[in-house]
């Protein structure tokens, strides 16, 4: 009865589950971001049961997501988090560059209680808007007794923030884990967890007012490929590369070339894939290090926090 009780935190930012077009066909031709906090949880009459503290933390387009929203959510999660009546967090985001709001919380927090990124394929006006489970499906996520980690909360299933990734541009299933599998499945109100649950140990990185985010480039090796690119980020300052190579991390010589002087002149390079799945494994001779199993845009994010703390 006391879980029952306890408080959920949901932060909003924007995004499609926040849209609106001018028509109910319209899933692609409206506008993210543009229903508040309120609206979206009056728009769930379910959640009336449960005991929700709401704020509007930013209001964006995914795609345009910067530092300083990072920044300020970071510490509205943390803060939240902190009260002892909190059970978890619900973050309410665009799906575009939800995994890697939700990577960067995970490395940064590291949190004991959950934080459940919650988004929508369609608008609030749709026929068909999944914006409305999703949020009670995170809900319930938020509130499940022994949950923990930066979580995703999207079609019924759970990703860890460790694995999240966008894998369709439409479909309203749009999210999956790769290798990893999903962690968990939400049925009918009820989680049934498939494996553990996100965990480590936060960077005690404090991002409030940092002016001095390490810029960091994502390039790719394709057919083709050409060393200006690169050249001209070194030469423009960049302090960090992550290269999606093709397969296990190969690159195009005339990249490679290039990376492996600006890794001379100082940038920090990590080579990724751009499979899909799957790590890029070291072997002998290779001149630049794997990012591991994280994918380009988690590998950025990683090398950006390395750069901080250094
Ligand atoms: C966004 O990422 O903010 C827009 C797209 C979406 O949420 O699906």
């Amino acid at each position: 009865m006391q879980d029952i009780a306890r408080t959920v935190a949901v932060l909003a930012t924007g995004g499609t589950i926040a849209g609106t077009a001018a028509r109910a066909t319209d899933n692609i031709g409206y506008s993210a971001a543009q229903l508040g906090v309120r609206a979206l949880v009056d728009a769930v009459p379910a959640l009336a049961e449960v005991p929700l503290v709401t704020e509007q933390v930013a209001q964006l387009d995914s795609k345009d997501m910067d530092f300083a929203v990072w920044e300020a959510l970071a510490a509205r999660v943390a803060h939240h988090l902190a009260k002892p009546d909190v059970a978890g967090v619900v973050i309410t985001h665009g799906t575009d560059t939800l995994e890697e709001t939700a990577y960067l919380l995970q490395r940064l927090l590291a949190p004991t209680k959950p934080v459940v990124m919650c988004a929508a394929m369609r608008p609030a006006t749709a026929l068909l808007r999944d914006g409305p489970q999703n949020l009670l499906d995170a809900v319930t996520l938020a509130r499940q007794p022994g949950a923990r980690g930066v979580m995703a909360a999207l079609s019924g299933t759970v990703h860890s923030a460790f694995d999240v990734r966008k894998v369709h541009s439409y479909r309203v299933d749009a999210f999956g884990s790769g290798d990893a599998g999903v962690l968990a499945r939400i049925e009918e109100g009820e989680v049934r967890r498939l494996r553990e649950w996100p965990a480590g140990e936060p960077l005690g990185l404090e991002l409030a007012g940092r002016t001095d985010w390490p810029w960091v480039e994502i390039v790719t090796s394709h057919a083709g490929a050409r060393p200006d690119g690169v050249r001209a980020l070194a030469a423009a300052g960049v302090r960090g590369l992550v290269v999606a190579g093709t397969g296990n991390g190969s690159l195009h010589h005339a990249l490679e070339d290039a990376l492996v002087e600006a890794q001379k002149a100082g940038v920090t390079v990590w080579r990724s894939t751009r499979c899909l799945d799957g790590p890029v494994q070291m072997k002998p001779g290779d001149r630049l290090p794997s990012a591991g199993t994280l994918t380009p845009v988690q590998a950025r994010i990683e090398l950006m926090l390395q750069l901080m703390r250094a």
